[in-house]
């Protein structure tokens, strides 16, 4: 079964905070969502291989470790996916990024595919997920499918607010998985929002509602 991990940090759970407050503003949002997801792209990389190469310090010749060269794509769900990726670039700048646009039914709840644009050779590379919001899962689920027909690596899944229902939903569909996620609510609501979860991550990012 893929690993689970919820972080654990007290800067974690302040800037949650602002934003599950409905008074936050988009400007504000977009920031703070970039920064989370500079923080999850250090957690969901901790186990990157590396190498050691000589260096002279000012002091001395030395054998210390840098990152060995690794294929990585970062894939956002569009939309709201999108305002996780400069987080991710800010860390590891020469990350690939894939895009899968997929929204969710407004009646069904269903997600519905609608645009795909992947690297070439995705085959070669660590494929990492991102989208703020884990619900029903359904459109993750949608997006590791499609990611599958193309690849045969290992698939990460890096969300903000995560639920229950959607870890279990992705461990059933997708087992293998290994979801990185800054927090993980109580449950859905009714019409399938996460509580207390933040609202729609999109329209909170791009200022639509
Ligand atoms: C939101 C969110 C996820 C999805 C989560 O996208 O960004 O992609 O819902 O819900 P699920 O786990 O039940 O599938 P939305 O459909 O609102 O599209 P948007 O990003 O374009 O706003
Ligand atoms: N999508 C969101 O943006 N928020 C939720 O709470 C659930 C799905």
């Amino acid at each position: 079964m893929g690993k689970v991990t919820e972080i654990n940090h007290p800067i974690v759970k302040h800037k949650l905070t602002q934003l599950r407050n409905k008074e936050t503003k988009t400007k504000n949002f977009k920031d703070i969502v970039k920064e989370l997801s500079t923080i999850l792209a250090y957690e969901v990389t901790r186990d990157l291989p590396t190498e050691e190469i000589e260096i002279e310090t000012p002091l001395t010749k030395t054998k210390q470790p840098v990152l060995k060269n690794k294929n990585m794509v970062v894939v956002p769900i569009l939309r709201a996916g999108l305002g996780m990726v400069e987080g991710f670039t800010d860390l590891l700048p020469n990350l690939k990024i894939g895009h899968i646009g997929i929204y969710r039914d407004p009646e069904t709840k269903e997600a519905i595919e609608y645009f795909k644009k992947l690297p070439d050779n995705l085959n070669e590379s660590e494929v990492i997920v991102v989208d703020p919001m884990l619900a029903t899962g359904g459109s993750a689920i949608a997006a590791i499918d499609i990611l599958k027909e193309n690849t045969s690596k290992p698939i990460k899944l890096v969300n903000i607010v995560a639920c229950p229902e959607g870890i279990e939903a992705i461990q059933e569909a997708h087992p293998d998985v290994d979801i990185v996620t800054a927090v993980i609510d109580e449950k859905l609501d009714e019409n399938k929002y996460i509580l207390p979860g933040l609202g729609d991550a999109g329209d909170r990012i791009f200022g639509t509602n």
